[in-house]
């Protein structure tokens, strides 16, 4: 599906280290332990690709994977609470931010959502700043497979009311499950179509 190579490209710890921005981009971007690394690595159908962990936290770089010859996957480090230093997290949540609103070539940025948790205060920081910088953002519910299929109803009018209020969001959701496989070739051809 993405012609060529994936591949991991480097980390990246401040603005000035980003790559060129001569690519189509797009990143996840979510609370932490979302499940952002373990998307990636779904998407890409490579196991290790990123690294995941069930510590809150984890990633702590901006990642960047090379999809093909043409575009770039962008893993995030997570927002909300995280097992680390404050300082080191203000540190990384300061670049999540400077990278959300002053990158010429990202095309989308992918929300994450826990299924179980649905939209919070926090993420709708995120989704405010993606506004401001008119970042089109698309929700994805992740971790399908945690929830019962009676909880759907809820989850989704959750989201959908908090959407209504952000002109940058893109209106379709996408269910994902990791773990599963659930939704990830839908995923992987929105990507694949961001043009
Ligand atoms: P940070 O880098 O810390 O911000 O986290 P992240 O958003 O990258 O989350 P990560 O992919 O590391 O996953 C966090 C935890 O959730 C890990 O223990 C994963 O195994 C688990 N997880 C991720 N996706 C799924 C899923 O679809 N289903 C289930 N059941 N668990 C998942
Ligand atoms: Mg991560």
């Amino acid at each position: 599906l993405f012609a060529g190579e994936v591949d991991f490209l480097k980390g990246v710890v401040a603005m000035s280290g980003l790559p060129a921005d001569d690519r189509i981009e797009v990143c996840f971007a979510g609370r932490s332990n979302v499940g952002k690394s373990s998307l990636i690595n779904a998407v890409t159908g490579r196991k290790a690709l990123a690294r995941a962990s069930n510590t809150p936290g984890r990633t702590q770089e901006i990642n960047y994977f090379t999809l093909g010859d043409e575009r770039y996957l962008v893993d995030l480090p997570g927002y909300g609470f995280a097992n680390a230093p404050v300082a080191v997290v203000e540190k990384w949540q300061a670049l999540l931010k400077q990278y959300l609103s002053g990158r010429a070539s990202l095309r989308r940025a992918f929300v994450l959502v826990d299924s179980r948790h649905g939209i919070k205060p926090v993420d709708e920081e995120i989704m405010t700043l993606l506004d401001k910088s008119a970042v089109t953002f698309q929700v994805v519910l992740t971790k399908a497979d945690k929830i019962k299929p009676i909880q759907y109803d809820a989850l989704l009018t959750q989201v959908r009311e908090k959407l209504a209020k952000h002109p940058a969001a893109y209106p379709e959701l996408v269910l994902t499950s990791s773990e599963k496989g659930e939704g990830i070739a839908n995923l992987r051809s929105i990507i694949a179509g961001i043009g």
